[in-house]
């Protein structure tokens, strides 16, 4: 059966654990929310508070749905790291076309997989897919496991290589790519494909509409007078990108710094309120994000 696991957003700001505790785990959800009251209204510092909910509910324990832990912040990873044995995924919320191998050393130190979006897997033009990026091979070379975000249904989300069907999709990222897990709003498309499916491990008897699609196979029948103009570059993530100053206990942050954040400001990063639901299988993570965007 589906183990469910938990994935749990830790930004610089405070969060609602209430709900952490209170959402259905048992059928692999949980959350935490942006909601800047605890380190203003009972000044706890977020991170040993998220440690101490998920102790209290025994989710430090042998058996435990596992527990992953997701920052954009590599400070706060590295606190997670000092303290508690759960995995801790890297996000880079930027497209990238590249890592550094500087920043990659650095990525290894505090985390174990890192979540990157689509465009950085694939370069893309027009939605139009036109070539693979180095992200996935540099994070594989360095043992990271690579999650990718946002799968959705809607055929207006994807490029036209994948033919308005999400599964040619969620299909091509792990079989040309190689990436080790999915985070969808959709999770039933890719437990249908990965756990059901008998057309997959099929070798060369695999049927064609299971095979992943050409990169930029379609781009390249457009008729030259019609191409749309290249693109310009993706950047590299490089280490200044990855390096944080150490955390402050919260009790020195102003509660109208940014880190703090004012009642109803936006936080940092892309911290908005998230719920996640996760999943393992036995070659694919699955993670689902309602709240991703
Ligand atoms: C917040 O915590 C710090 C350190 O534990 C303490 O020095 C400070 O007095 C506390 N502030 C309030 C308002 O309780
Ligand atoms: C990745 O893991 C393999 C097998 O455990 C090991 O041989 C290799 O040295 C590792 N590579 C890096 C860059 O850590
Ligand atoms: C990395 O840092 C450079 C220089 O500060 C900046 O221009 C770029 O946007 C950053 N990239 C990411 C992915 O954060």
């Amino acid at each position: 059966m589906i183990k469910s696991m938990g994935l749990i957003f830790v930004g610089l700001w405070p969060c609602d654990l209430e709900e952490l505790i209170t959402l259905p785990w048992s059928q692999g959800g949980c959350g935490v929310k942006n909601a800047p009251y605890l380190a203003k209204e009972k000044n706890l510092s977020v991170i040993d508070t998220v440690i101490d909910t998920l102790r209290k509910a025994d989710y430090d324990e042998p058996g435990a749905p596992n527990v992953m832990i997701q920052s954009t912040d590599s400070s706060v990873l590295l606190k997670f790291k000092e303290k508690t044995k759960y995995e801790l995924v890297y996000m880079i919320d930027e497209i990238v076309g590249d890592i550094d191998d500087s920043a990659l050393s650095d990525i290894k130190t505090f985390a174990h997989s890192v979540v990157i979006k689509r465009g950085s897997v694939y370069l893309t033009n027009e939605f139009f897919l036109t070539a693979s990026t180095k992200t996935v091979p540099k994070l594989k070379s360095s043992n990271l496991s690579v999650y990718v975000q946002t799968f959705h249904n809607e055929f207006v989300s994807q490029e036209w290589d994948f033919m308005s069907d999400p599964t040619e999709q969620i299909n091509t990222f792990v079989q040309d790519a190689g990436i080790n897990g999915v985070i969808t709003g959709f999770p039933q498309t890719a437990d249908r494909l990965y756990r059901r499916n008998r057309c997959l491990n099929l070798g060369n008897s695999t049927p064609n509409y299971m095979k992943p699609v050409g990169i930029g196979g379609l781009f390249q029948l457009i008729d030259k007078s019609s191409l749309p103009p290249a693109m310009a570059p993706i950047p590299s993530l490089i280490e200044a990108n990855v390096t944080e100053p150490p955390l402050a206990p919260f009790s020195q942050i102003s509660p109208s710094s940014s880190i703090g954040g004012a009642p109803g400001a936006q936080p940092p990063h892309n911290a908005q309120p998230k719920i996640a639901v996760c999943f393992t299988m036995s070659s694919l993570t699955l993670l689902l994000a309602s709240l991703l965007l």
